[in-house]
Parts: structure tokens; sequence; C-alpha cells
């Protein structure tokens, strides 16, 4: 109502400006109208016409594994702040039996056949993807690596405004390990930086905790995790010893994650790049 209202009053004085005939007035710089000292007639408006204006355009946000742990989590958020969620991942809805979980709408997709995404890309504003995986070396690269650059490749060509990914920390000597995983992680990384420069954050913790299902049971993973997460934060000069250093990186919260990932996503100042654990905790403390 009160929008309207105003629109009518700038449709009014609108109509008033194009009976005033404006002309330089020579040598001052000023400008004055050609009829300043008549007196008016009363102004003869046309009756203002009721425009529709359509409301804002609200964010959209596609969670890649929105049905994962962090992802799930994420959705949560993201619903919390009243953005529009869609989720895709193999599987689709998440089985989780919680009423978030009807408000997420989600589809069905496999980041390594890219084309599933163009259709669901279309209006969103920004992406986060919590798309990873364990097994082999080479099945770890492909998930953590191809099927996360053929995502933001997809999202770059489709005008999405902003992308976040959800990395991982270094973990010296268990970089080793899982080779595949890393260097898979760091290729999407760099994608990331080129594709979106100005718009793309990666977030990288390192052991994630929070309320965890696997099958029916619910896993407390914070039982562990938020004690060492309360110890190692104060611990960082210990975290830069060579090799075993990176596996004193205190763990983060669940919940802290998805608060920065969303906040990274539809705030428009957020700095892009790499935020790492400290700074997950830093900005995870913020509302
Ligand atoms: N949890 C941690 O402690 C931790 C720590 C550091 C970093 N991270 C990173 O955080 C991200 C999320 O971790 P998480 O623990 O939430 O993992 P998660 O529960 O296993 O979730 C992974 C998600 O990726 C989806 N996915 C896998 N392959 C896909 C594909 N080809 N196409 C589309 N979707 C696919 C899975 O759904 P479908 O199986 O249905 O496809 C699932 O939704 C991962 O990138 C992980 O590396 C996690």
């Amino acid at each position: 109502m009160k929008s309207m209202m105003s629109l009518s009053r700038l449709l009014h004085s609108q109509a008033s400006l194009q009976r005033l005939h404006v002309v330089p007035a020579s040598g001052s710089g000023r400008l004055r109208t050609t009829d300043s000292n008549k007196v008016d007639e009363p102004l003869k408006v046309p009756e203002a016409e009721t425009v529709h204006v359509p409301p804002p355009p609200t964010e959209k946000l596609l969670v890649l594994g929105g049905n994962g742990f962090v992802g799930s989590n994420i959705c949560k958020e993201a619903l919390d702040r009243g953005l529009s969620v869609s989720s895709l991942s193999r599987s689709g809805r998440s089985n989780v039996n919680e009423s978030w979980a009807n408000n997420v709408v989600w589809h069905k997709g496999d980041l390594l056949e890219p084309d599933s995404l163009k259709d669901i890309l279309k209006d969103v504003t920004s992406v986060i993807s919590c798309v990873g995986a364990f097994g082999s070396n080479s099945y770890m690269y492909k998930i953590s690596g191809t099927a996360n650059i053929n995502a933001i490749r997809a999202a770059s060509e489709l005008g999405v405004k902003r992308f976040v990914y959800i990395s991982a920390a270094d973990l010296g000597v268990a970089n080793y390990l899982m080779q595949g995983y890393y260097e898979g992680k760091r290729a999407a990384e760099t994608e990331l930086l080129t594709r979106f420069p100005y718009a793309g954050v990666i977030l990288r913790p390192g052991f994630v905790h929070g309320t965890r299902k696997v099958g029916s049971v619910k896993l407390p993973l914070g039982l562990i995790g938020s004690p060492l997460e309360m110890v190692l934060q104060h611990a960082k000069p210990l975290s830069r010893v060579p090799l075993v250093g990176p596996l004193l990186t205190p763990p983060v919260s669940v919940n802290a994650v998805a608060r920065v990932a969303v906040r990274a996503a539809t705030d428009s100042v957020f700095p892009p790049g790499i935020v790492d654990v400290y700074g997950i905790l830093r900005h995870g403390q913020q509302k």
C-alpha cells in the first residue's frame, strides 16, 4: 500500500516536471525555467494509474549434495534465512523425517553428467557445493575434482552470481594417504577461482562435527568434536609444525560451516577466496 502511494506521488510529480521547459541561463551555469514568473493555472494532472510492481526477486540457492551431512545443515540454515532452496544429488530427496525437508525442491542428478544440471540452474542466484566422497584415489578425484569442476563451469556459463565450494583443509601426512581426494579438491578450487574470481568462496574445514545420520543411527560427532574444537582453536602455532601439525587443526561444527557457507553465498560483500578453519570459526560466531 505504502509503495503504491509513493508511486502515485511520483507519477504526479513527473507530470508536473514535464510542463517545465528547462533552459540554461547564459554564463551563470545555473538553470532557469521559461515560466518562472508566470502565475500558473491550476495544473490538470491525470488520474494516477495503479502499476503492479513485481516483488523483489528472491535469492535462489542450489545446494549440490544437499542430502548429505553438511548439505542438509546448509539447506536448513538457508531456509531459516528465507531463501528459496533446491538440492541436487544422485539419490535426490533426503531421507530425514524433518519438516524443513518438505521446503526444499529435491532434484536427482549426477554431476559427472552435467547436462542434467542445465535446467536446474535456470534462475539460480547462488550455488553451494558439498559434493565429495571417499573411495579409491581415482574415484575420490572424480567426485571431489571432476564433478565439482563440471558444476562450476555450468554455473558460470549460466550466469550464477556466487559459488561456494566446501573443500577441505590440508591434513599433512593424511594428504598422501588420500591423494585423489586432495588433488581433486585443489583442482576444483583452481577452477572456482578462475571462473568466479570476484564471487567464488572456498571453505576449508578440517573435521566437521555435529549429529551425522548413518542409516537409521544418529552419530553424535560433537561429543568428540566440540571439546577438541575448544582446545585446539587456541593452539594455532602447533598446526604449523610440518607433517603432523595439520592433524592438530581444530574441528568445526557443522552449524558454523553452514552459517558461513550461506553468508558467503548470499552476501555480496563477503570476500572471495579461501576461508580456512580459523576463518570459519571467526565468521561462524557472527549472527
Ligand atoms: N564431514 C567432514 O568432516 C568434512 C571435512 C572436511 C571437508 N568435508 C567436505 O565437505 C563436503 C560435504 O561432506 P559431507 O560429510 O557432508 O559428505 P556426504 O554426507 O557424503 O555428502 C556428499 C554429498 O555429495 C553427493 N554426491 C556425491 N557424488 C555426487 C555426484 N556425482 N553428483 C551429485 N551429487 C553427488 C551425495 O549425494 P548422493 O550420494 O545422493 O549423490 C551427498 O549428498 C565434501 O566435499 C567433503 O569433502 C567434509
